[in-house]
């Protein structure tokens, strides 16, 4: 018996296949590998120490997921691949739509087929909107979104409600992620960006390897103490521990679930910088520049649904994530690639 992970191989599956491995679960990857690198399978591996069952094929393929039902036995599912650049969606729309629509689509059917019926899906908090006040709450009315990425996000999480609403045996975990920083602390594995970042920590990790001169700070003028945006940053590996929390919930339960995984504590930009500096002993140049269209003020996560129902509470700090940011980026300053 084992789980399948799809996008496996991008930041948040790979630290999660580690976490699903050392838990004892056994894992078969399906990626596409078209925003992740064949590299961190073999990271993957060095830190399982096993090796690692990868199909390279798209959740929209039903014939290529259909053979993975075929030949291996998956009891439940985490359903990381989609694209998720926000700027991207609104000039690629229809991709986003293909991509992760018709991608959790297929999925769902081919898993209906095969009469496996747990499913951890990879929301996001950006489907609370602008109008929730934080601490945002699961049983809050989701917001105006304001991106094609963040649509497809919520569409998702119907697709996944209505399934189980059809089908009372069905289990669908949909986990809402604040910001995921850090990197596995053996400095192995972490986000690899293509180009240059769209997010803060790597954007910060960027000017510290020397690679970007100085970071823009995108506003101090929100009604914050320090002015700039505040956020719910959440170690990768905290994040991926809760995965673990939610496949072991979804394998004992039915129904569906909407469930946040985030701190609870917010942290404003200047306070990520500063963070990094102390914890990394290194100084980050940085300028403010205007807001950027369609950040909101403060997103900050209630995380007690998480703890009440999968006993999952976040432990790393912010200095843990800004630490194992830099260890990920000085250690591998191209990424995966050599
Ligand atoms: N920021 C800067 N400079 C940068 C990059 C970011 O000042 O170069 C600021 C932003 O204005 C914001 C904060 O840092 O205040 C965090 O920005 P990120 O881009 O790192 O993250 P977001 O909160 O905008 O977006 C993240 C995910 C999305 C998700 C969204 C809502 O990247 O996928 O959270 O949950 F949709």
């Amino acid at each position: 018996m084992a789980i399948l992970v799809t996008g496996g191989c991008g930041f948040i599956g790979s630290h999660t296949c580690v976490e699903l491995a050392r838990a004892g679960y056994d894992l078969v990857v399906a990626d596409n590998f078209h925003n992740a690198k064949e590299e961190v399978c073999n990271r993957i591996e060095t830190l399982t120490g096993r090796p690692l069952r990868v199909y390279r094929c798209d959740v929209r393929e039903e014939a290529a997921l259909c053979r993975i039902f075929e030949e291996q036995t998956i009891e439940a599912v985490i359903h990381f691949a989609g694209w998720k650049a926000v700027g991207e969606s609104t000039r690629l729309p229809l991709e986003y739509y293909d991509n992760n629509l018709s991608g959790t689509v297929t999925l769902c059917k081919v898993m209906q087929r095969y009469g496996c019926k747990r499913l951890v899906f990879s929301s996001s908090a950006t489907v609370y909107g602008e109008e929730n006040p934080s601490p945002l709450t699961e049983d809050m009315p989701v917001g105006q979104v304001a991106n094609p990425y963040a649509r497809t996000k919520l569409f998702n999480e119907w697709v996944v409600k209505d399934l189980c609403a059809a089908d009372p045996t069905f289990c669908g975990i949909l986990l809402r992620y604040f910001n995921p920083i850090g990197a596995h602390p053996s400095g192995t594995m972490g986000e690899d960006p293509n180009g240059i970042p769209n997010n803060l920590m790597p954007y910060i990790t960027g000017v510290a390897v020397g690679k970007l001169p100085k970071l823009m700070v995108f506003g101090n003028d929100y009604p914050t103490p320090d002015g700039t945006g505040i956020r719910d940053y959440i170690h990768v590996v905290d994040l991926a521990r809760g995965h673990v929390a939610a496949v072991q919930y979804a394998l004992a339960h039915t129904g569906a679930e909407v469930i946040n995984l985030g701190t609870g504590v917010g942290y404003s930009v200047l306070d990520v910088v500063h963070a990094f500096e102390e914890a990394n002993d290194l100084a980050i140049p940085y300028e403010i520049a205007p807001r950027r269209p369609g950040d909101v003020t403060i997103y900050c996560a209630d995380p007690s649904k998480a703890e009440r129902l999968l006993g999952w509470r976040a432990e790393y700090g912010i200095h843990d994530m800004c630490r194992d940011s830099w260890r990920w980026q000085k250690n591998n300053p191209n990424g995966y690639e050599e």
